[in-house]
């Protein structure tokens, strides 16, 4: 496929050496990358195991529900700049990075399962005597420190029987998508973290994860700075951050709890607090908990590793309990004021199913914990409506018919006792206290657990309301 220094990809665009990026695993984060790096004119060869997913993409469909993701890699596909295969032989031909985005899961006790994290670095093994360029692996999954060195390293060089560092380079580099925010998050990024096996690694790597115009994170044009480190270095970074931004949901969340207690409203001591600019406003929205595939398995793998290595993880322990009472607290409220024993027979509605807004990822949400309180508290039926209908298929798959699955907000509030909004959709931000009147049962009970409502406005339309991390109730005097 070699012309001139010049290779082709699939027949379409013709493309130079030193631009070809494979991704292995085109799931949420190899596809983002793949998009973001199509952008910025790299060649990206996707590779995945599931050709139904490798159909999906040569044929402009996205097997994930993320906001712009389907128009850039369509673009990206029109210019002749992405395709995918299930072949890393053919895809590695010519590649001067292989970034590895495949899954990493928890096995029953929470610790990491890096069973992909093997099979990819085993494939790339076998793939890299053939690649005929000088190819930058790199693992862009989360790991728990050690894994790159420890575990990708020596599989990459028995099955290829060459030399990390001489014949490829390796290299850890964190990505710090959010989910629903990934393609802005690419290309305006707050940092680069880089950690190389070694320099060569590291200078090979840098051109294609540096967005040189992009500007730093908050788009104001600086530089957007690199921290250039050594692999386990760039492997804790990742779990630090996500276990440092889940810790501090969890503590504003105790202290939505405190403020409930001493008539406080959560919201004005967050906003206070984060005007100290060692605090920052960021996470320190107090709701119902923390979702989502990241935040709660990277804990926990953290936490399961620190007990590996012989430290009690007190800290990361008490994150991860504080978020468990969390996702219940929105039952705790309605059962706080409708009483013991009320939910029984009733019909409760659930506005929201995705961990958050813009996403139809269901993993770990709210939602789940609360249907299950719910259905255990034997309601008479739970309607349930979210603006994602891959969100409402993941939540079907697991719940079937033992809930009433709603196709508008009007439907899933028809005829309600009470409504838990769970996911601050900007399609729930805007219902005022009427979409509540008019179709509940009098008088409507409601839960906002993401703090979105007016709580005076809705008392005042005669809505019985809880808003998580307020009360007026000032009954507490210290003894
Ligand atoms: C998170 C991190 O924010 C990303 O930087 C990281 O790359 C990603 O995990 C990952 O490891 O791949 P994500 O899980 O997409 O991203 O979602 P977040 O926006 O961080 O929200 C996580 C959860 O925290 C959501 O359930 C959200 O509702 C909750 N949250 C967030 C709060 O309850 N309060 C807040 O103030 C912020």
């Amino acid at each position: 496929m070699e012309k001139d220094g010049a290779l082709e990809l699939g027949g379409k665009g013709v493309v130079h050496e030193g631009r070809v990026v494979v991704v292995v695993g085109a799931g949420y984060v190899g596809l983002t990358y793949a998009a973001g790096l199509a952008a910025r004119g790299f060649s990206v060869r996707c590779v995945d195991v599931n050709p139904d997913v490798v159909e999906a993409v040569n044929s402009g469909r996205t097997p994930i529900d993320e906001p712009g993701l389907g128009d850039a890699l369509e673009r990206a596909r029109a210019a002749g700049l992405l395709e995918a295969t299930t072949d890393l032989g053919r895809a590695l031909r010519g590649a001067s990075v292989a970034m590895v985005c495949v899954g990493t899961y928890c096995d029953d006790e929470g610790r990491i399962d890096l069973s992909h994290v093997r099979e990819a670095s085993r494939a790339l093994g076998r793939a890299l005597p053939g690649a005929g360029s000088h190819v930058v692996v790199t693992v862009k999954s989360t790991v728990i420190p050690g894994t790159t060195d420890g575990v990708v390293k020596p599989i990459l060089e028995e099955v290829s029987g060459m030399l990390c560092g001489r014949d490829f380079g390796l290299c850890m580099s964190p990505e710090f998508l959010r989910e629903g925010n990934a393609l802005h998050d690419i290309t305006h990024p707050d940092k680069v973290v880089i950690g190389g096996y070694d320099r060569a690694s590291i200078e090979g790597l840098r051109p294609f994860l540096v967005p040189e115009d992009a500007g730093g994170g908050s788009g104001g044009g600086a530089p957007v700075p690199v921290v250039e480190t050594d692999l386990r270095t760039a492997e804790l970074i990742k779990y630090a951050q996500n276990a440092f931004l889940a810790t501090k949901i969890s503590f504003i969340n105790e202290l939505a709890l405190l403020a409930e207690k001493f008539g406080v409203n959560v919201g004005d001591v967050a906003r206070a607090m984060g005007l100290d600019h060692r605090i920052s406003p960021a996470f320190l929205n107090a709701g119902a908990g923390f979702g989502g595939s990241c935040f709660p398995k990277d804990v926990l793998a953290l936490a399961k590793a620190a007990e590996q290595v012989g430290v009690e993880p007190v800290m990361l322990g008490a994150t991860l309990r504080a978020n468990d009472r969390q996702k219940l607290h929105p039952v705790c409220l309605l059962e706080e004021m409708t009483g013991d024993g009320w939910i029984r027979g009733r019909r409760v509605a659930v506005l929201g199913l995705a961990f958050k807004p813009n996403t139809g990822d269901t993993r770990q949400a709210v939602s789940r914990s609360v249907l299950d309180a719910l259905l255990g508290a034997s309601a008479g039926s739970v309607v349930v409506h979210d603006p994602s209908e891959m969100a409402v298929e993941e939540v079907r798959e697991t719940y079937g018919g033992r809930l009433v699955y709603a196709s508008s907000v009007e439907e899933c509030l028809r005829g309600a006792d009470a409504a838990l909004l769970l996911t601050e959709w900007e399609e729930y931000r805007g219902l005022g206290p009427e979409a509540f009147t008019s179709n509940m049962n009098r008088p409507p009970v409601v839960v906002d657990a993401r703090r979105v409502y007016d709580r005076g406005t809705f008392e005042r339309a005669g809505v019985k309301i809880r808003v998580i991390g307020e009360s007026d109730d000032r009954s507490f005097v210290p003894p």
